[in-house]
């Protein structure tokens, strides 16, 4: 299998652990165009090439960025955007170039527009060399949730009952969530040449497990990584606890 399964012991430790990974993509090839996660795993992660670009030990400067997803409807000016929570955690703390970020376009009704023209803008920066993701509690990667196939591109989805409650507490009101987004498929997560996949604490134990040794299955959308040829999978104690 071409999946190597990194376990560390805490939270801090994973975090560190696949920031060093990035900043080894970035180290080797200043201009590598990196694909980028939200939802609350990555953020420990943000912190570490924070202090690593303060420390003068990586630079964004020449980094190009795609976002996995983003909610239909909310402007990257929304406090519950994607867009929003790159530029707080990671985007305004590096030395990024902000016009080289990229997050699906929310704000565009035409959903066919939008998500053509991300599939296209990802495709002429010349592909991801390393996609970050994090795993939601039913094994959807980006907002691919559990279906009868694998979507191929970004596309239009609308999210399960599980993810918007999943997602709900950090809105104020359940009845706020967005009930759809804009996603890179399944096809344009397999096209990175590197994939980087990050899980902590104990109620991703099973998911991580079906991940890695469970059936091939659009009803696992992260199962899919068994596939592809260059994955590293970086967990905490807890989440890695049903892997061997
Ligand atoms: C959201 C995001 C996913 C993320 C998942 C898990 O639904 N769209 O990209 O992986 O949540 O989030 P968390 O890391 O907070 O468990």
């Amino acid at each position: 299998m071409a999946i190597e399964l990194i376990k560390t012991t805490d939270y801090a430790a994973m975090s560190r652990r696949a920031a060093d990974v990035i900043a080894t993509c970035l180290e080797s090839d200043p201009a590598c165009v990196i694909g980028l996660a939200t939802g609350s795993t990555p953020i420990g992660l943000y912190d570490c090439l924070v202090e690593d670009c303060e420390a003068g030990k990586i630079s964004f400067a020449e980094a190009t960025t795609f976002n996995l997803d983003e909610y239909r409807g909310l402007p990257g000016t929304h406090d519950q955007s994607y867009r929003y929570f790159m530029d707080k955690h990671l985007f305004d703390r590096v030395d990024v170039r902000k016009e080289f970020t990229s997050v699906p376009d929310g704000a565009d009704p035409d959903a066919d527009a939008a998500c053509a023209r991300y599939e296209r803008a990802i495709e002429e920066a010349g592909g991801i060399d390393i996609q970050l993701l994090g795993i939601g509690h039913n094994g959807h990667i980006g907002f691919n949730e559990p279906a009868d196939s694998f979507p191929v591109e970004t596309h239009l989805v609308e999210l399960t009952e599980s993810t918007i409650n999943a997602n709900s507490r950090l809105f104020e009101d359940i009845a706020d969530v967005p009930r759809e987004a804009y996603t890179m498929g399944i096809g344009t997560i397999m096209k990175a040449r590197m994939i980087l996949l990050v899980a902590s604490g104990s109620d991703k134990a099973q998911i991580v497990r079906d991940t890695l040794y469970g059936p091939v299955t659009p009803r696992v959308p992260a199962s899919v990584l068994q596939l592809h040829p260059n994955v590293v999978v970086v967990v905490d104690e807890e989440a890695g606890s049903l892997c061997g």
